[in-house]
């Protein structure tokens, strides 16, 4: 009956699809609570790889079901995409498999022209994202024109919504932006195709949840980009416009915190980040390029190479205090091999002054310097390693210097990218 939240503690792109992937072998039900498809959750199974944008990572294993939860932000025609793309791989997902939240918001054609032209007009000020219409989704919810996948069920409903919004969104891309306006034939046409062939999956998330809950089973919760592109605790304003924090859990499946058991927070061996904002252990050497390309550090939503720098324990140990992670998952230990020295970043200097938190203030945070405890490299392959054991005397030394300088227990050491490339030193069910 244990329930798992898995998230990132860093800037995204740590690993989360390959984890979630891992425990649903532990769990009878895989929710996504935040986000939308600016998310790419890569999984190897057996070298066949899959990114997800939407469905939870934990769809390939047939006899689980998963959900869509309240809190995603979901664009109806990437779903139908990623669910036929599975069709052709020879996985069918019915609606037993799948349930989507009445309540979630749905992406529109309009939300897309307008993060693409907000982002145009802020010119070198522009957050970076990914163009999927993300921010101005979550706006509408917030200002309660949104439309939800009920809405999207109702012809009637959906039609007054969609020429209501047009008409404000259609003046701002003409007047303001100087854009193209959209039909709004078009869109009522393909969005309610898509309605139809969504119609079956849609549920009441948290009644199936509860109902999973008394049965016996365990969910795993599966948190989408990182706790420092959170909307209130991330590096503001280059963030997303939702909760990747374990608490968003409870507002965006609608399960109470009191049913959390564990919390799993993912760290990258190192950092990487897509789009604009500060970055204090950002590498512009060869080091950075080793990181780049031995990570094979290309967005998995965008294809946008990823900035890449030292791991920032900084982060990490802010991301622990913030979700009151239980253990740490480390990933792509693998990259740094090769490497001479390592740096880990333990503080960062502002102003003369040593400090252990990201200061609020963006400007602050520009100035910080990091400061560096360096490790020995290794150079012995570690991707056959399935113990602690089994890694160089090097590598077991920045597993634990992770662990203690994090002050959280390490759970895994993922070694490679294949679900079977994986050390597990701690269970969280
Ligand atoms: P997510 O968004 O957190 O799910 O992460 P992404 O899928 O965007 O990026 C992680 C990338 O690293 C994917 O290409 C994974 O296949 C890959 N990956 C995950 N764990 C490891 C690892 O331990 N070693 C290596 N070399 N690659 C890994
Ligand atoms: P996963 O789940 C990395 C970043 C974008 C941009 C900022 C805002 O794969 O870890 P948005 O489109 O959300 O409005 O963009 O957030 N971003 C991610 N970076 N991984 C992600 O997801 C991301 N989702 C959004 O690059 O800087
Ligand atoms: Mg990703």
């Amino acid at each position: 009956m244990p329930n798992v939240v898995v998230i990132g503690t860093q800037w995204g792109d740590e690993g989360k699809g390959k984890i979630v992937d891992l425990l649903t072998s532990q769990a009878q039900h895989i929710v996504r609570f935040q986000g939308g498809n600016n998310a790419g959750h890569t999984l190897v199974v057996k070298g066949d790889k899959y990114i997800f944008h939407l469905l939870p990572s934990g769809i390939l294993h047939q006899d689980k079901v998963c959900y869509i939860g309240n809190g995603v932000v979901v664009d109806p025609l990437v779903l139908i995409e990623e669910l036929d793309r599975l069709a052709q791989k020879g996985i069918q997902v019915g609606p037993e498999h799948l349930v989507i939240s009445q309540r979630a918001h749905i992406i529109m054609p309009y939300h897309q022209a307008l993060d693409n032209a907000k982002e145009k007009k802020a010119g070198g000020a522009a957050i970076g994202t990914t163009g999927r219409g993300i921010g101005p989704c979550y706006m509408d919810k917030v200002g309660r024109v949104g439309i939800r996948f009920i809405d999207l069920l109702h012809p009637a409903v959906f039609k007054e919504r969609v020429l209501a919004n047009l008409e404000e969104k259609n003046f701002l891309l003409k007047e303001y932006y100087q854009t193209e306006t959209l039909d709004p034939g078009p869109i009522i046409e393909s969005y309610s195709a898509a309605a139809e062939r969504l119609a079956p999956y849609g549920g009441n998330v948290p009644l199936a949840l509860e109902q999973a809950q008394r049965s016996g089973d365990n969910i795993l919760f599966e948190g989408a980009q990182g706790t420092h592109l959170d909307i209130d605790h991330g590096t503001y304003p280059y963030v997303t416009s939702s909760n990747p924090v374990a608490g968003s859990v409870s507002a965006g499946a609608g399960v109470g915190p009191t049913r959390i058991k564990s919390v799993v927070g993912l760290v990258k061996a190192y950092t990487t980040r897509v789009g604009g904002g500060p970055f204090v252990t950002e590498l512009e050497d060869e080091n950075g390029m080793h990181l780049q390309k031995v990570g094979n550090e290309y967005g998995s939503t965008t294809g946008r190479p990823r900035r890449c720098g030292w791991l920032d324990l900084v982060a990490v140990a802010e991301a622990v205090r913030l979700s009151g992670i239980t253990s740490l998952a480390l990933t792509k230990l693998d990259v740094l091999t090769g490497l001479e020295k390592l740096k880990i970043c333990t503080a960062y200097e502002l102003d003369g002054r040593e400090i252990r938190h990201m200061p609020p203030l963006l400007e602050d945070l520009a100035r910080c310097k990091p400061v560096y405890k360096t490790i020995s490299g290794w150079n012995e392959d570690i991707s056959k390693a399935r113990e602690i054991a089994a890694l160089p005397p090097a590598a077991r030394d920045f597993v634990q210097t992770v662990e203690d300088l994090a002050g959280c227990p390490i759970s895994h050491v993922s070694v490679g990218p294949d679900r079977d490339e994986t050390i597990v030193t701690g269970e969280v069910y």
